[in-house]
């Protein structure tokens, strides 16, 4: 089979658009394959001056109905450690590393399907432009495929999280993936995993009150 076309988001992306018209112009993109099969794109939502943005993987099928970040199974582990941690979610920018839901068909249902580099390297702009418009001072990656696309390398979860890490002008810190939590089955480590998770995101406020 033929490679996708990926020209990448470059080209859809709005030089001086607010949030607002990011997130409109975002439905238009065509800078990989994703689009096509996806319901629509999911833009980041939240405060637009928060000092947090939060960043996930992509939307999930919850998600891609909705339009809207962390919504569904994942969103519900999220918002449990923010409240854990003390944050209200409505401070912070919630977002996602690649915006639109990649997926495989099965039956009737669509399976969750891990974007590839290429994806996170091609949606790559509409990240950097909610991080140029909401400037926050802590960057929290959700997992894997967050930290790929933030600090542009490949980074080992177990290794780098929990601890500040300095980017640039921003402060980043690593944690596991929300579904991560809810993939696993034993109550206890199911606990346990959520705590650390929760202790991950007030280092993070901790961190973004710090001068
Ligand atoms: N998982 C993610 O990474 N992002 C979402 O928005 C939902 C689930
Ligand atoms: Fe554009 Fe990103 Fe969607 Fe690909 S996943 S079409 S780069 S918005």
């Amino acid at each position: 089979m033929a490679e996708p076309e990926r020209p990448g988001a470059d080209r859809w992306v709005p030089e001086h658009a607010d949030v607002a018209g990011l997130r409109a112009a975002v439905q238009g993109c065509r800078g990989c394959e994703l689009w096509a099969n996806a319901t629509q794109a999911v833009f980041g939502d939240g405060a637009e001056d928060a000092r947090i943005m939060l960043v996930g993987e992509q939307p999930g099928d919850r998600e891609d109905l909705a339009g809207e970040p962390f919504v569904g199974p994942a969103g519900r582990v999220l918002d449990e450690a923010l409240d854990a941690a003390g944050i209200d979610r409505h401070s912070v920018y919630v977002t996602n590393a690649v915006k639109h839901f990649r997926f495989e068909q099965r039956g009737k249902r669509r399976i969750h399907a891990k974007p590839a580099v290429a994806h996170i390297d091609a949606c790559h702009a509409w990240l950097a432009a909610e991080l140029e418009r909401v400037d926050p001072s802590v960057v929290v990656c959700l997992g894997a495929t967050a930290a790929r696309a933030v600090l542009g390398r490949t980074v080992r979860i177990g290794a780098e999280r929990g601890r500040p890490i300095p980017h640039g002008e921003r402060t980043v810190v690593i944690t596991t993936h929300p579904s991560s939590v809810l993939r696993l089955r034993d109550p206890g480590e199911r606990q346990a995993a959520q705590a650390s998770l929760a202790a991950d995101l007030a280092l993070a406020a901790r961190e973004a009150k710090s001068p």
